[in-house]
């Protein structure tokens, strides 16, 4: 009979994490550390909702459409609310975008911070339902000088990104981050409530045997993305890939990072700049694959060096192993010329 696990009495929890992180650097105020805190109520929290969703009737819509003309979620409202309340309450933010709102949130004068966040509270809504793995995702960003930022300050590129991070609300729930110091993970212990580093320094395979893309649309891509798919299924160009998608980003952004290939969401004819939004959804994820030693592209240039020019604009993505996005990227290329 297999014995339990005695009880970690040094176990490494987020908040020590970063608490002995912020200790290596002299200049540290403590306050990205009280933001990574709130973050991580707000997930505690939405696990939590998640978990139970059913019995508390959390399940379904509100009746009501968000700024991207879609249903919104009981659950997706919860999520925004939660995001919203425990950051501005941490007294480190200015500005908040939420996928949830129109326009930037401005943090009321006396409890305004340096840092600006960009989040998607509740990620792959058309999952909830039907107990698919869904996450939340966010970056951060502030000023050079690190003095209060204004509204022209949200239009960062990603190369600007402080920390970002996602939280998978899957079998377990987990959440992903880095600092720009390499990628950690942290497994929520349900029994104490406390995220529990598990994946130091996580690093995306060079190069993997899955793609990820919804094949429903084949007939709306362009050339390239249909050559480079059909290539991974022809025994002739070697090995197939196996195909995997879930529908929930965060899902298949960390499946890609544990067993690496390649996720893509291409432009098509009907979404020409692709579904996935660039500030909180393509640039936190990019930022996190690129600090686990993956690529991330919109298929011209890399993500982290797309010049945001609006809050909720979109991005055709392509990110995973290093030698599966060159590989679609050179056949990009080929289709330019
Ligand atoms: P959402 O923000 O409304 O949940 O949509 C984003 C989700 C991503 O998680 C996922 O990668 C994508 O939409 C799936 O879209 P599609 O159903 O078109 O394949
Ligand atoms: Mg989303």
């Amino acid at each position: 009979m297999s014995q339990s696990r005695p009880m970690d009495s040094n176990c490494i929890t987020l908040t020590r994490f970063f608490l002995a992180e912020q200790k290596k650097s002299p200049k540290a105020t403590g306050e990205l550390t009280q933001l990574l805190n709130s973050i991580q109520t707000a997930v505690k929290v939405i696990s939590s909702a998640v978990r139970k969703a059913g019995i508390t009737q959390l399940f379904g819509t509100v009746g009501e459409t968000n700024v991207q003309g879609e249903e919104v979620k009981k659950l997706d409202v919860l999520a925004n609310e939660l995001f919203i309340n425990m950051l501005k309450s941490s007294y480190t933010t200015a500005l908040l975008i939420s996928e949830e709102n129109e326009t930037v949130i401005e943090v009321e004068t006396e409890k305004k911070g340096k840092y600006i966040v960009a989040f998607d509270p509740l990620d792959g809504s058309s999952n909830i339902d039907c107990l698919v793995s869904i996450g939340s995702i966010f970056a951060i960003l502030k000023k050079d000088d690190n003095t209060i930022p204004t509204l022209k300050d949200t239009l960062q590129p990603g190369r600007k990104v402080v920390a970002a991070g996602y939280a998978l609300y899957g079998s377990a729930t987990m959440m992903v981050l880095s600092t720009g110091d390499g990628v950690h993970g942290f497994m929520l212990d349900p029994s104490i409530g406390e995220f529990i580093l598990t994946d130091r320094n996580m690093q995306v395979p060079k190069k993997g045997n899955i793609y990820a893309i919804n094949e429903g649309y084949t007939h709306q891509w362009d050339k390239a993305v249909a050559e480079y798919i059909q290539n991974k299924k022809d025994p002739a160009k070697g090995k197939p890939y196996n195909a995997r998608y879930v529908g929930s980003m965060v899902a298949d952004v960390h499946r890609t990072i544990k067993y690496g290939g390649i996720f893509i969401y291409p432009a098509t004819k009907s979404s020409p700049n692709g579904k996935l939004r660039l500030l909180y959804e393509c640039i936190p994820m990019a930022f996190i694959m690129s600090q686990a030693g993956g690529a991330a592209s919109n298929g011209k240039i890399p993500i982290l060096d797309v010049q945001p020019t609006s809050i909720h604009e979109r991005s055709p993505i392509f990110l995973g192993s290093v030698e599966d996005v060159e590989e679609v990227l050179q056949i990009i290329k080929k289709y330019e010329k």
